[in-house]
């Protein structure tokens, strides 16, 4: 079996954003049922003791910790490279300096638009725009890499390229475009995130142009495909997320598939979790797979796809991705394609 790359730390689901396309599951953690920073401690050493190398320490907005200092020191002495995702609108000079000393090694921070009232509608916060491109400025002047993430969808495509100039002008290194991924709150708006296929093809288009004057990650949307992505490099092969509460995860969006039991961090060791859970093992290698992927010669190189997004559009996670045109469920997407229409969002107030 192999060992996790990366830790997903999901430090709380608190946020002062309220992004449409979250891709938290539609029930949050509260705060008072976070894991304390001891257990962090405590998860961040037996990750490394597994074989993970890296830990990205996120949520939700992980500075809306009192502790993320002290988070970020424990991940740094138990020998990860530590990558905080943040919103950056909560860091200042200060923070960012303590931040710096404890060992912090990367910042990937978001931006919702180019746009500066276009970006404030889709993260539903006034004035976090202005402190996003503040936040850019600290992380160069801290001499720490930059990646700007950008998740793109039908409401900010028109602006890809300036998202695009702006990752260049804020000093990025790297660049994350990826398209909207629908479950969790995700999918409540679907029908006011989903691209055409012409804005698909022309974002296409303007990423690969861009490509040599900024490193750029591009996440293609599944309802436009024949063939599923490899979602996490296969359940339980590469990827390890522990959530806000301590439910030990194969996927960050696996808590959106109801009745099946995560093992939890309190009760047990990640070095179990990985290797024992049920939960990480019912969907390893290819014996689960269902017909369509069963001697198909993309069975490992796919993995039969997405597992949530098997749930969400079929309501069993054990079909094949619709995502897949030989799916029995391939039509559904074409489906919400066609009833995407409108522009409105549900925001969901969480703090
Ligand atoms: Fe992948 Fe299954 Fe489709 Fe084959 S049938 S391409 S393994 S999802
Ligand atoms: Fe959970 Fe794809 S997002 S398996």
């Amino acid at each position: 079996m192999n060992a996790p790359l990366a830790l997903l730390a999901e430090l709380t689901h608190r946020c002062p954003l309220r992004c449409p396309y979250c891709s938290n599951p539609a029930e949050l953690t509260r705060a008072s049922a976070e894991l304390t920073t001891a257990e962090w401690s405590r998860v961040f050493t037996e990750a490394a003791a597994l074989g993970c190398l890296q830990t990205h320490l996120s949520g939700g907005e992980p500075t809306a910790r009192r502790d993320i200092v002290d988070i970020t020191a424990a991940a740094h002495q138990a020998g990860l490279y530590t990558n905080l995702i943040t919103a950056g609108v909560l860091l200042d000079a200060a923070l960012l300096s303590r931040l710096t000393a404890a060992g912090l090694d990367h910042v990937q921070l978001s931006v919702q638009d180019a746009d500066t009232t276009n970006a404030e509608n889709i993260g539903g916060m006034p004035g976090a725009h202005a402190r996003k491109r503040t936040a850019a400025q600290l992380v160069r002047e801290a001499g720490l890499p930059l990646t700007i993430n950008a998740v793109v969808h039908r409401q900010n495509l028109h602006n890809l390229q300036a998202i695009i100039d702006l990752a260049r002008a804020w000093g990025a290194a790297r660049l994350e475009v990826a398209h909207v991924q629908y479950y969790g709150w995700a999918l409540a708006n679907r029908d006011a995130l989903l691209p055409t296929r012409a804005q698909l093809d022309e974002a296409t288009r303007i990423v690969n142009a861009a490509r040599g004057e900024l490193r750029i990650d591009y996440v293609v949307p599944d309802y436009h495909a024949h063939r599923p992505k490899p979602c996490m490099g296969g359940w339980g092969s590469r990827f390890l997320a522990v959530a806000p509460n301590g439910d030990v995860l194969p996927c960050h969006a696996a808590q959106s598939i109801t009745g099946m039991v995560f093992p939890n961090i309190r009760d047990t060791s990640l070095h179990d979790a990985w290797h024992h859970a049920p939960a990480f093992n019912r969907f390893r290698g290819t014996a689960w797979m269902p017909a369509p992927c069963q001697g198909c010669e993309r069975a490992e190189i796919d993995w039969g796809g997405c597992r949530c997004q098997a749930f969400a559009l079929t309501g069993d996670a054990a079909n094949t991705d619709p995502a897949c045109a030989l799916s029995p469920h391939h039509a559904v997407l074409a489906d919400a394609l066609e009833k995407a229409a409108t522009n409105t969002f549900r925001y969901r107030e969480f703090s």
